[in-house]
């Protein structure tokens, strides 16, 4: 028997799992970090956070455990996050995360001054506020001294992985998210480092997601109770890992994840890019490629609203208030905009609202414009995948929201598919563990090992009067952003 550390590197926590090469879960542990938002709209973490929740959840995983039997580690990591380290290998500021909107001034430039043609030529994607380049070009306007002091620039599970190895690395599947690599190609775009004014020996090197970067390093592994020569994969990027953690590898197969950021996966065999890059063409952790839409609060929103607004932490209690003959019935609609929002509208200035409030509207009622608001906004992705003559009929689902079974009902009748639940709904930890069995030899492959690991066990199929009633009421959210857009800029 061997043993798997798969790692998931999230925004509010990371996740450990210890998984044998049979898939078993024989442990897992959960740190939480905090998250800091120094402005509004702003999103940063502290990468020494991470590598202490790491260290110490990995100690935690190991104890009472068989620790000799670990073979490999993979991490999948919130992906696009800026980490800068200086020629001591020190971080030189805080991580500026995914879902941070500082840069609207420099995806202005890179959008419209550079131009989405040539952005897309280059990197087969255009500039998102929360993609690593446009905080390169934020950084060298705003911070020149820190800009100055970068030696390495890398994506946050990149740094955990430099902790453990020594090695400066990143997989394709992440370096898609940076706007500086060239997806077609799978390699840095000469071009987009100039623009940065960054060079290749400041990126880490590039490897496939399955393959090894480095062994844990002997006084690292010694600190962390783990045998000599475990090896460490490339991991990938949250969405890629959670991907293979659901068994969507090949073509035409879909994830939905309902975590911090709402995200649909749609892999594929071949390069493709979107035409008008609403979704972002990246590289898979099995090799090949995929097309995602990221909304950048899903799961969020309701948090938000049960710990914030509602004050309380008992979420699936809240849910218990709605019947299910309020689904489709909902006159109270909520934009999930809570940080700007990525796909498909691209609008670091949006900003969540209720509309359509009235004397008779309730704290439930209120609760499922937000479960809803978010399930629409995902259908948006969705209906920009149709339109590119995609079609999904059902699809996996992971995450936090997906343990919901009312959030899983709202989300299969709005997009009117079959949602499959596999076993574990860590995607992507299960998936970095799957990685690092694939690194490690215990499988050819990762289409080969997702074929003998993953299991659905359970599955959500739409109802034709429901997904009808959704429908209308699509249609109706759909129409709100457009009427509220010219007003957020405005609300500052
Ligand atoms: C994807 C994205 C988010 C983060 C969340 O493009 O920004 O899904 O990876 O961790």
């Amino acid at each position: 028997m061997a043993y798997y550390i798969g790692i998931d590197l999230g925004t509010s926590a990371v996740k450990l799992l210890l998984t044998d090469e049979t898939g078993r879960i024989a442990g897992s542990v959960t740190k939480e970090y905090p998250l800091s938002f120094p402005h509004p709209g702003w999103s940063e973490q502290s990468p020494a956070d991470w590598w202490e929740a790491v260290s110490s959840g990995i100690r935690e995983l190991l104890t009472g455990q068989d620790a000799a039997a670990v073979r490999g580690i993979g991490c999948g990591g919130q992906m696009h996050g800026l980490v800068a380290l200086d020629e001591n290998d020190a971080v030189i500021r805080p991580a500026i995360l995914w879902n941070d909107g500082r840069t609207a001034a420099e995806v202005d430039y890179l959008n419209n001054e550079i131009g989405r043609d040539r952005l897309s030529a280059c990197t087969a994607n255009i500039a998102f506020a929360g993609f690593t380049a446009p905080k390169i070009l934020w950084l060298r306007k705003n911070e020149p001294e820190n800009f100055r002091r970068i030696a390495k620039i890398m994506l946050p599970k990149d740094y955990i992985n430099y902790m453990l190895t020594g090695v400066h690395c990143c997989d394709y599947s992440d370096a898609s998210g940076m706007l500086l690599l060239d997806v077609a190609h799978k390699r840095w775009s000469k071009e987009m480092l100039e623009l940065c004014a960054i060079t290749e020996a400041q990126m880490p090197r590039l490897f496939e997601s399955y393959e090894a970067a480095g062994e844990v390093k002997p006084e690292v592994a010694a600190a962390l109770g783990l045998p000599a020569g475990v090896k460490v994969v490339a991991g990938a990027g949250d969405n890629a890992a959670a991907a293979v953690g659901t068994g969507t590898v090949g073509e035409g197969a879909c994830n939905i994840s309902l975590g911090t950021s709402g995200t649909i996966f749609i892999s594929s065999e071949r390069f493709g890019v979107d035409p008008n890059n609403a979704l972002h063409s990246f590289a898979h952790a099995d090799g090949n490629y995929h097309l995602m839409g990221c909304m950048l609060s899903a799961a969020s929103c309701n948090k938000w609203f049960c710990d914030e607004i509602l004050k309380t932490s008992d979420y699936a209690g809240e849910q218990l208030g709605i019947g299910a003959e309020q689904l489709g019935n909902n006159h109270v609609f909520f934009l999930p905009y809570l940080m700007g929002e990525r796909s498909p509208i691209n609008d670091t200035d949006a900003r969540g609202t209720f509309t359509g409030l009235s004397m008779d509207s309730t704290r439930a009622d209120m609760l499922q414009a937000v479960l809803e608001g978010v399930a629409f906004a995902i259908r948006d992705s969705f209906e920009v995948a149709k339109g590119l003559g995609i079609t999904i009929d059902s699809s996996k689902l992971c995450g936090g929201g997906a343990r919901s079974p009312l959030w899983r009902t709202i989300l299969a009748n709005v997009l009117n598919i079959t949602l499959e639940l596999p076993q574990t709904e860590e995607g992507p930890g299960y998936g970095g563990a799957m990685l690092a069995m694939v690194g490690c030899g215990e499988y050819g492959s990762v289409a080969e090992c997702a074929a003998a690991l993953v299991k659905v066990t359970a599955s959500v199929a739409p109802d034709p009067a429901l997904a009808e009633r959704y429908e209308a009421r699509y249609q109706q959210f759909r129409r709100i952003y457009p009427a509220l857009k010219n007003l957020f800029p405005m609300l500052k």
